[in-house]
């Protein structure tokens, strides 16, 4: 059976994570989280104190892109979990302040140049199933299997929220769905890789679907591409 490429595109907290690594456990690939390299890379501008409410110290940033070290580790339960520069960074890059930064950083242009690289590299062997905003259409525009993934904001704020609350954290529902309309608005009109379908990624509005249901969906097209 050949190899291939899996890449799965969508708004924020749609599911792609769940969908992808799913779909990597099952057909056994290796699940790679686009999001998680900016939310790593604007964790790291935090720290050094490069952004701010309302700046961005672009120089700085510009200047230490290159020596920044991304990868991911599979820890003892099987979960992939993300490094930067050597330190397991997986539970702080998860908080709503970390997400708002990778938001503002993803629309910078030598970030995602610089992250593009990084994410084309690891897909060089195939066998990858990758999740982000621009897999299908800029980052590997040739991968055998697309989906957009889509479902309604409420559904997915819904989604955001329970999953917050796992991990112990205060929400309030009202400001987790404004803050991903807002992030759809920065994905959708950002004039660097704004989020888009590809033209020949399937799309899948999953608000009504299970989480078994969207699993078997996509173990079938998985199969039927790599066997065409
Ligand atoms: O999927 P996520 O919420 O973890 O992504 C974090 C941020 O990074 C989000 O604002 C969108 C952006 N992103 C991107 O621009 N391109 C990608 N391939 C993945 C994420």
């Amino acid at each position: 059976m050949k190899k291939i490429v899996v890449a799965i595109d969508g708004f924020s907290s749609g599911g792609k994570s769940t969908m992808a690594k799913d779909l990597a456990r099952d057909v056994g690939y290796t699940y790679i989280d686009s999001g998680a390299m900016y939310r790593a890379v604007a964790l790291y501008a935090m720290r050094n104190g490069w952004i701010t409410e309302n700046d961005i110290d672009i120089e700085a940033l510009k200047k230490n892109i290159g020596s920044l070290k991304i990868d991911f580790k599979t820890n003892e339960h099987g979960v992939s979990e993300t490094y930067l520069n050597g330190e397991n960074v997986e539970k702080e890059i998860r908080t709503l302040e970390v997400a708002n930064a990778a938001s503002r950083v993803s629309a910078l242009d030598f970030v995602r140049r610089e992250l593009v690289r990084q994410q084309q590299q690891m897909g060089l062997q195939k066998g990858i199933v990758m999740d982000g905003r621009d897999i299908g259409t800029v980052v590997f525009p040739e991968a055998e299997l697309k989906i957009f993934l889509t479902a309604s904001p409420e559904i997915r704020a819904q989604r955001r929220m329970e999953e917050m609350l796992a991990r112990g954290e205060k929400v309030d529902f009202q400001k987790v769905l404004a803050n991903i309309k807002e992030r759809d608005e920065r994905d959708l009109h950002r004039s660097e890789s704004p989020l888009k379908k590809a033209p020949d990624a399937i799309v899948i509005d999953n608000s009504n679907l299970t989480r078994d249901e969207q699993r078997e969906l996509l173990k079938t097209l998985f199969y039927q591409k790599t066997l065409e």
